[in-house]
């Protein structure tokens, strides 16, 4: 059994947040990079890590950084090709592997997000509004850079996610993490999601050097995801024959009913008991379903996370495994309206893990955005695709499958960012850098993060 640094790692790698939480999330440019690791440094003893995660503490602070803002904090050229390329690229480098096109495309999203200007991000969570202020004004106060964006998130106040379901209760378990694995989660070797452990290969994943930047660090990929809440209902309600039928379409959507009582363990009616029970509610597997009879192959969750649903095939599903620690933004929709109020709600969906391109960027591309992994030629994933009034999602049934058409769109990206999350030495090491030479403030638009040094 590995033993992880708990008090290096940074305490969302392992650690998920309260059940009822408040946050903010900051993005920074950095214009004095000397200012901006003096202000780095006055911060370095606020950064919760893994270790004092459980403590009784007003709020967790986690910080991460794009390539660009590594490149301005004067990370050695060495070290900064080290990183893989699709991190380097950025996320909106990278659209045509995500399917970010068409409304999707980084052209609409929110500035300054895609662009040159984001090199820090700050994740603030808390239990109330009263304990995030002052930390959230402190940050505000950071010499040497400058908040380009800010989105605050907090639990709805239905506890659910905007289209109605629970969310955050499947993810997979680090070994070494402290924390015993529930029924039915996967055990995953800790080099999958942090550097400098072995990964399911049984040899460490190649990180960033040197090991004082990259031990206990992770990459994290965040994408702020507009729900059209009003359009899901509208579906809904076009589709069913009653409404009992409309939840359980949405059911067959995401493959949980919304109380988050899995498919696989209650196919026919929901179990609210069952949804609310981490000892049951994520403890089942696909193999004894292989037509979907249950749980549709094209479900959110069957894609997202096969479980052994593709054991008679070549994937090893366990190198594709995604950690999530995403959050929710903006006002609920009020119970059974069904035209859009134009209020921006959604989530920042948050991944973490050792590789954006064997993990997201599979996960997103093959699993959620293609449906020939499990024989469902084009159709994309029902919930989170970019289905645009065209898609389609089968619903085996016996005696007859249904079939959804005419599937719209329900969640749009509104932007997002690769970043790199290193653990609390290397966030040191990145402070005591050297300046580079005559440093020049940033100079918005430029092209290449290294004009930018
Ligand atoms: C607005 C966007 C999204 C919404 C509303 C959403 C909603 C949900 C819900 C309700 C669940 C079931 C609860 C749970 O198991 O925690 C879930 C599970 C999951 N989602 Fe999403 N999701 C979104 C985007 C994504 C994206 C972009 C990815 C990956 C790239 C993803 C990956 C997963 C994974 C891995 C699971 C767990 C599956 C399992 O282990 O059974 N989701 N999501």
């Amino acid at each position: 059994m590995p033993s992880l640094e708990l008090d290096d790692i940074q305490g969302t790698v392992l650690r998920r947040r309260p059940d009822d939480y408040q946050g903010a999330y900051l993005l920074y440019r950095i214009d004095d990079p000397a200012a901006a690791k003096r202000s780095l440094r006055e911060v370095l003893p606020k950064i919760t890590s893994a270790a004092d995660w459980e403590l009784p503490r007003p709020f967790t602070l986690n910080v991460a950084f794009t390539y660009r803002g590594l490149a301005r904090l004067g990370v050695p050229q060495e070290s900064l090709a080290s990183f893989s390329e699709e991190f380097r690229a950025g996320m909106a480098a990278r659209k045509e592997v995500l399917g970010d096109l068409g409304a999707n495309d980084p052209s609409s999203w929110n500035p300054p997000l895609g662009g040159p200007d984001v090199h820090i991000g700050v994740m603030i969570i808390a239990r109330s509004p009263a304990e995030l202020r002052e930390p959230v004004e402190t940050a505000g106060r950071l010499a040497g850079v400058s908040l380009v964006y800010r989105l605050d998130v907090g639990v709805p106040v239905t506890g659910r996610e905007h289209f109605g379901f629970r969310d955050g209760i499947s993810s997979p378990h680090l070994l070494g993490s402290t924390c015993e694995p529930l029924p039915g989660q996967d055990s995953v070797q800790p080099g999958e999601f942090l550097f400098g452990y072995p990964d399911e290969s049984g040899a460490p994943p190649k990180g960033p050097v040197p090991d004082a930047l990259g031990r206990n660090g992770c990459y994290l990929a965040f994408r702020q995801m507009h729900a059209d809440v009003a359009a899901f209902r509208r579906f809904l309600r076009d589709t069913a024959r009653s409404p009992e039928d409309e939840e359980l379409i949405a059911a067959k959507i995401v493959g949980r009913w919304r109380s988050g009582a899995p498919l696989a363990l209650t196919p026919d009616h929901d179990d609210p008991e069952l949804g609310a029970d981490p000892m049951r509610n994520n403890d089942f597997h696909y193999q004894d379903d292989p037509q979907g009879l249950r749980v549709p192959r094209g479900a959110h969750i069957r894609r997202a996370n096969p479980r052994d649903g593709l054991a008679d095939t070549v994937v090893e599903t366990r190198i594709h495994r995604v950690l999530r620690r995403g959050a929710a933004y903006g006002p609920v929709l009020p119970d059974g309206v069904l035209e859009d109020d134009g209020a921006e709600r959604g989530i920042i969906f948050v991944f973490l893990g050792a590789s954006l391109s064997r993990q997201f960027e599979f996960v997103q591309q093959v699993w959620l955005n293609d449906g020939d992994f499990a024989g469902l030629g084009a159709e994309r994933d029902p919930l989170v695709g970019d289905n645009g009034g065209t898609g389609s999602h089968t619903i085996p049934a016996r005696p007859v499958r249904r079939r959804l058409t005419g599937l719209p769109r329900f969640v749009t990206v509104r932007g997002g960012e690769y970043c790199f999350l290193p653990g609390l030495a290397a966030l040191e090491w990145l402070t005591a850098l050297p300046d580079p030479a005559g440093a020049p403030a940033a100079t918005p638009h430029s092209p290449n993060p290294e004009d930018d040094r």
